[in-house]
């Protein structure tokens, strides 16, 4: 449709259709013939339904093709509905989850995973999705984690623009893209105690510092959706926080698409203390520029009557119509409102051979390999058995793959018994997946209890450790235990588990340990009692396959941890990129009193980020510069020359963190600036080569300008955010000062 004929329609249409496309009701509403149930409990009418400017969380091409006929043939206008979900980390096929793509270091390859999500999600009629969520994270405490890509902001950004640009494609016009809808705006991931939904105090400094840039790089990629976020942010809830939405993130961001409110957010205004009632509450996120209410009464029940009494302009119910019309006219639904939903294509697409080698690929590049003593890896192929609950464990896909069948998921075991050569390995589980006296509860209902008799599971497994060369322990934190509202105090494995590593050490020294999870654990037992760890995280459909594949040495472990594994809870929040403090501390916990430490634990993590180890090992020259001086608009190249030092191919993941050491404000010990993976043979050398321009030198100064000053930097480059391997560089005097364009 032209802007023209949309303006005509926008122009065309009641008040009440106006406020209706501002409105999104949930999918289970439409199981609903008239308004009784939840809808009814909202307080909503049918002409609130009949109005609705759409749905989220309805899969399925017939479905969708049917609700959008029937929808629009009653609609006045005959608006198309806009249908939105959760494609996470894939739609049928099953990637790995977000913080493990972040571990890929791989941003072509996350991209073309979003792509494949959403040309399933495409087919089955979905339009926009709720991803990429760019929350930075610091706590491993907090469930969600496992959405985001981890707690570097370059990373981060580079993740979530390589999502949107999966997602999005070049058009949304063009067949198998959808619309990617970024979130949570603003610092959601910054939650106190690490408490789901909880405050977050960040000051400015911080927030633009380090939580804004991966928004900002979703946003110059193109994205077209951003949902707020449900916590407040400096005591604003940032549903109602105009300065976060009208000045940030469209002023300075240039953002021009639609705002969506998280669940029910408008109406946890009330309980956040911030308005009296549900016009409060309307009135406050209309103002701050929220367009879509997702999922509560608040805009659909009292906008008509605050417009109608003047005390909410009609230009703002308007604004936000028409960026929800603009979005639906670039998804082409005015000409095409089923767009891709096609049941032939969902048929061919989906979990199809290629969609599921390109979700094992991905699997294989996100595994981190934090311990390998004595060469345990690779394995022969009948030289292990398989010990532990996630064996045969099918929850291998993140808990927000709401719309995966969990019985697609091929697990370690299957994998094992599909292959010729591993089809006699034996396997046992050893013990249940999580503690009887810890229920987990999922999100619609209780998890069911693990069946396994504990005492004869250890025993069995006891006795075949015993009488095996190695073994290859599979372990792992239950899917249900991260995600949203699954936050947790403590980061230990299931005593269950625990007791079973002990019980498998004793008896066989040579214990090989898969972990699996959603979020870092505290390991100390498994670092110090197996001789190598792999982490697999939550592998999705193909983990099984992925698993057995890399501890054959058919695939090379490459990922480098995109979130430290913490030395244990206690030093939450923790992230490599802090600031040195007047007194930083670099001994022993015991030696001396008086630096900036712990008395019963060190300051670093047990695994820094951007660790990981390979099959090979890699040497690294001195770093070397093309000058030490730069001026402003000069850039200086800064180069490693890298060999495979070992016995077999591997990839490397060289890594540029810079330092300033000395501005008008405490900076980071390092930032990870650039980074590059490069593959070599044996014997085989390569450099890397990485263009240092003034923009990376960048900070927001004593008056909050963002500028580069005068001074030294320390360039490192290495394999992880612990290198030492640096050469120094100066930024020249008369360099000028440059304002963020
Ligand atoms: C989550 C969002 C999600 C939305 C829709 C909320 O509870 O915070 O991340 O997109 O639900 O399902």
């Amino acid at each position: 449709m032209t802007e023209s004929a949309l303006r005509a329609l926008i122009n065309d249409l009641t008040l009440e259709e106006k406020i209706g496309q501002l409105v999104q009701l949930p999918g289970y509403f439409q199981s609903e013939g008239a308004v009784t149930g939840p809808a009814g409990d909202m307080g909503l009418t049918q002409d609130d339904l009949r109005l609705a400017g759409s749905y989220l969380s309805i899969i399925g091409a017939e479905k969708i093709k049917k609700l959008q006929t029937a929808f629009m043939a009653q609609h006045p206008h005959h608006i198309p509905l806009l249908f939105m979900a959760d494609i996470i980390n894939g739609y049928r096929t099953v990637f790995p989850i977000p913080l493990a793509q972040a571990c890929t270091f791989d941003p072509e390859g996350v991209e073309e995973g979003a792509a494949i999500a959403a040309k399933e999600a495409a087919a089955a009629g979905i339009h926009v999705t709720f991803s990429p969520m760019a929350d930075l994270v610091r706590d491993a405490r907090w469930g969600r984690v496992m959405e985001s890509a981890g707690e570097d902001p370059y990373l981060n950004g580079c993740m979530a623009a390589a999502m949107v640009r999966g997602y999005q494609g070049k058009s949304l016009h063009d067949r198998g893209h959808i619309a990617a809808c970024l979130k949570h705006f603003a610092g959601y991931g910054a939650p106190e105690g690490g408490r789901d939904y909880n405050n977050v105090e960040l000051s400015e400094r911080t927030l633009r510092e380090d939580y804004l840039p991966a928004y900002q790089a979703a946003v110059e990629a193109g994205c077209e959706v951003v949902m707020t976020s449900f916590n407040t942010l400096n005591r604003i809830p940032s549903a109602a926080n105009e300065w976060l939405v009208k000045e940030v993130l469209r002023r300075e961001m240039g953002f021009t698409g639609m705002v969506i409110s998280d669940w029910n957010a408008l109406e946890e205004l009330l309980a956040h203390g911030i308005a009296a009632d549900q016009g409060e509450a309307a009135f406050l996120a209309l103002r701050a520029g929220v367009d879509m209410d997702m999922t509560s009464p608040v805009y659909a029940r009292n906008l008509k009557q605050l417009v109608e009494s003047g005390k909410v302009p009609l230009a703002w119910v308007e604004d936000s119509a028409w960026r929800v019309l603009q979005l639906k006219n670039k998804l082409g639904l005015f000409e095409h409102p089923f767009k891709d939903a096609d049941e032939e294509e969902e048929r061919a697409v989906l979990l199809s051979p290629a969609h599921r080698e390109a979700a094992r690929k991905m699997a294989e590049k996100s595994f981190v390999l934090l311990k390998n003593e004595d060469h345990m890896l690779p394995l022969q192929p009948e030289e292990a058995a398989f010990i532990g609950p996630y064996v045969d464990h099918i929850y291998l896909n993140g808990a927000w793959s709401i719309f995966a069948n969990d019985q697609d998921t091929v697990t370690v075991k299957a994998a094992l018994a599909n292959d010729p050569r591993t089809r006699n390995v034996p396997v046992a589980p050893g013990c249940p997946v999580h503690d009887a006296d810890q229920p987990i509860m999922g999100f619609q209902q209780p998890v069911a209890r693990d069946e396994t008799d504990a005492e004869a599971a250890l025993q069995e497994a006891v006795e075949l450790a015993r009488r095996s060369r190695k073994v290859v322990l599979c372990l792992g934190e239950h899917r249900e235990c991260t995600g949203e509202a699954a936050s947790r105090g403590e980061l230990t494995l299931p005593k269950c588990q625990l007791r079973l590593l002990d019980a498998v050490t004793a008896v066989n020294e040579n214990v090989i340990a898969v972990l699996f999870g959603g979020r870092p654990l505290d390991i100390r037992p498994l670092k110090e009692k197996t001789k190598a760890i792999l982490v697999a995280w939550l592998p999705g459909t193909e983990g099984g396959p992925a698993v057995l594949r890399t501890l054959l040495g058919e695939s090379h472990p490459s990922g480098r941890l995109s979130m430290c594994f913490p030395y244990c809870v206690g030093q939450m929040p923790i992230h490599y990129n802090h600031l040195s403090t007047g007194r930083p501390f670099h001994g022993d916990c015991h030696d001396g009193r008086f630096g900036s430490k712990y008395q019963d634990i060190p300051n670093e993590p047990l695994y820094p980020f951007g660790f990981g180890l390979t099959y090979t090992t890699f040497s690294y020259s001195p770093v070397v510069l093309s000058a030490d001086r730069m001026k402003a608009d000069e850039t200086v190249t800064a180069s490693v020359t890298v060999t495979n030092t070992g016995t077999c191919p591997g990839t490397e993941t060289v890594q540029m963190y810079l330092r300033d050491i000395s501005a008008s404000v405490a900076r980071p010990v390092r930032m990870l600036k650039a980074f590059v993976k490069i593959s070599l043979n044996p014997g085989e050398s390569r450099e890397a080569a990485f263009t240092i321009s003034e923009k990376m030198l960048r900070l927001y100064d004593l008056s909050m300008r963002y500028v580069s000053e005068p001074g030294t930097f320390d360039v490192f480059i290495g394999p992880d955010s612990q290198t030492m391997n640096k050469a120094r560089l100066t930024l020249e005097e008369d360099s000028m000062a440059q304002e963020m364009e």
